[in-house]
């Protein structure tokens, strides 16, 4: 079994690198594989609604000059994924938020492998970056990785964040549960455990032709959305 470690700082060995080595080695301990992905600190497209990838069920980016095709195809190979930020300006970086977007968009998702996430701080910020990571998972049927604490790390260098003891107890224990969750899973799938089957999709949001038996309330929404119209323009 073989978990993903991505991770999403411009700085190949800086913090965030410092807390997933922690959860490496302990992965390692529990004879769990691991690789690597470093999104690099070359800009990162950001996702740009295009759909071709859907359009085409192409099942990757049609943009390929970085590694978002390469995380996607890894994952094939892999049974779950940890994805480490720094935290800029309380969020998720940048760089790593669009690499996500287009990982997630295109391929939609990993279903039924656990997915973690972990943020490094200097001092705040990281509960926020943690929640907006989660939710890749979350949509995506992948069951989310507990830790003793939330997956977050304090410092400034690497060197600091080894100093954060109960960062690293979190790092150490998120590997474990890592790996008592893969193991789980597949003593299920050898016992004739099979994943759910997913329902049609249903997909709604809030305007939407009118059902044959709302006709009669036509009126009022017509001038509804016309007063609404004129909002919009106003705006
Ligand atoms: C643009 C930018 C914004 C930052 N914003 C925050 C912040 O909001 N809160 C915080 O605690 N640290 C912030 N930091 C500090 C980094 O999150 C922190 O140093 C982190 O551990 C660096 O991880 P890395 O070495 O893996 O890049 C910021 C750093 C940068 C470069």
């Amino acid at each position: 079994m073989k978990v993903l470690l991505i991770n999403g700082s411009p700085h190949a060995k800086g913090c965030t690198w410092r807390a997933l080595l922690e959860v490496e080695k302990t992965l390692h301990m529990e004879d769990i594989e691991t690789e690597w992905l470093h999104i690099g600190f070359e800009p990162v497209r950001g996702c740009m609604g295009c759909g071709m990838c859907r359009k085409n069920k192409l099942g990757k980016c049609i943009f390929g000059e970085d590694a978002v095709n390469v995380a996607i195809a890894r994952m094939e190979q892999c049974d779950g994924l940890i994805v480490g930020t720094p935290v800029h300006y309380a969020s998720a970086a940048g760089g790593i938020t669009s690499f996500l977007d287009r990982m997630f968009y295109s391929s939609k998702g990993f279903p039924y492998k656990p997915g973690a996430a972990v943020a490094s701080c200097r001092r705040g910020g990281s509960i926020g970056a943690l929640d907006q990571l989660n939710k890749y998972f979350t949509i995506s049927n992948m069951p989310v990785v507990p830790s003793a604490y939330w997956n977050m790390v304090f410092g400034n260098t690497p060197q600091e964040v080894e100093q954060d003891k109960e960062g690293m107890m979190v790092m150490r224990t998120l590997g474990r549960n890592m790996a008592w969750m893969l193991k789980s899973i597949e003593a299920g799938r050898q016992a004739g455990l099979a994943v759910p089957q997913p329902e049609k999709k249903v997909r709604t949001n809030f305007i939407r032709k009118l059902e044959p038996e709302e006709k009669d309330f036509a009126p009022y929404f017509t001038s509804y959305n016309k007063v609404d119209k004129k909002y919009q323009e106003e705006d």
